[in-house]
């Protein structure tokens, strides 16, 4: 077992893939007494690998890296997964033709470069390395003990947590129903849990006592406390974040979390095949009743879709990733997140 890094501030800034999360956030949140981690998502390798580097020269204390758990074999997409992906496509297609961009060919057997960024995690020797969407397998955790990396799995239910603590994990991070983004949901298919993260936190106790991050919809100290009154080491927010000088955050997005008429956040599949908090838009509206549960098959398909609205500045065909406590969200430094949820 590897020890969870002490906290002055049991704030953890989640890891963000897309943009948000950037090395200055991550060394910001630490410099303000808590965490942070760099999400590994859509990256390459090296990327990944220059993002530590820029970090550790922004920033002497812990911080981790996220990284997506690809689907084991026997859950990777049949015939007619890949048929309703291809279905998907086809409703897409007008949009993609108004928008001046080709939908790409689905390519079945990407796993995001999973082995390539543990090698990169395990030469950098990362303090705490984070996984979602799954439980790493036993030697991926061995390599990351041996560099002295404490190993994080986020999960949603119960039974995920009891899979992460067979599995080897050091702590665990119980994603609640608000969260914004992905849910780290171990299989693709699973209708995520409709439940808060004190209530899965409360039956998770009862099968490991592994030290536990809660995330969702942490944007204050009241959320904080009753955090650590629940026996949370700390909280992993993300959507008090998006908005603040350091994050990465997109011009779209940003537009899209600062818009009026965008007032509701929703759970879709729209945008990437797996269950995700964000604001409702019109792709949402869509497209939503159509995405298939198939990843990275259909995030793979809205990618060109996505960057064609980014470069447009346009809310309405980007994912809004966000939790439902987006309202709350401020520009300005990360310190002064911190210092509100900290209290
Ligand atoms: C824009 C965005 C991107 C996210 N990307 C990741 C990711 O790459 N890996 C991950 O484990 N979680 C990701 N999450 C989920 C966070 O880890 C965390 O569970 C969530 O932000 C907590 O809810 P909150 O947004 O209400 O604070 C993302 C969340 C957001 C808002």
């Amino acid at each position: 077992m590897i020890p969870f890094p002490a906290l002055q501030r049991p704030v953890v800034a989640a890891p963000m893939a897309g943009g948000p999360s950037t090395p200055e956030l991550v060394a910001a949140v630490c410099a303000a007494g808590g965490t942070g981690f760099l999400a590994a998502g859509y990256r390459s390798p090296e990327d990944v690998t220059r993002q530590i580097e820029r970090t550790r020269e922004l920033t002497d204390r812990p911080f981790g890296v996220n990284v997506f758990v690809p689907a084991p074999p026997d859950e990777q997409p049949g015939s007619s997964a890949q048929q309703a992906v291809l279905r998907y496509g086809d409703r897409l297609a007008p949009l993609a033709r108004q928008l001046q961009v080709e939908l790409p060919r689905v390519d079945w057997a990407d796993d995001d470069a999973y082995e390539d960024k543990i090698t990169a995690l395990v030469q950098a020797r990362v303090p705490l390395a984070s996984f979602t969407f799954g439980v790493p397998d036993g030697e991926v955790v061995e390599r990351l003990h041996g560099v002295g990396s404490c190993v994080v799995v986020t999960v949603t239910d119960p039974d995920e947590a009891t899979r992460a603590a067979r599995g080897g994990a050091d702590a665990l991070v119980v994603q609640g129903y608000a969260a914004g983004g992905h849910r780290g949901t171990h299989a693709v298919q699973t209708i995520p849990f409709d439940r808060e993260w004190a209530e899965i936190l409360r039956e998770t106790r009862t099968v490991t006592s592994l030290p536990v991050l809660v995330a969702g919809g942490v944007m204050g100290n009241r959320e904080a406390r009753l955090a650590l009154d629940a026996g949370a080491i700390g909280v992993q927010c993300g959507t008090a974040f998006l908005l603040t000088d350091e994050a990465g955050t997109s011009a779209a997005h940003r537009a899209g979390l600062t818009e009026p008429s965008l007032d509701q956040s929703v759970v879709t599949r729209a945008f990437s095949g797996r269950p995700a908090r964000g604001l409702r838009n019109e792709f949402v509206d869509r497209y939503g009743d159509a995405a298939p549960a198939v990843y990275p098959g259909v995030n793979q398909l809205t990618a060109p879709l996505r960057a064609a609205a980014a470069r447009l500045e346009d809310p309405q065909g980007v994912a809004l990733w966000a939790g439902s406590g987006w309202a709350s969200a401020r520009t300005g430094p990360a310190v002064d997140v911190v210092a509100r949820i900290a209290g």
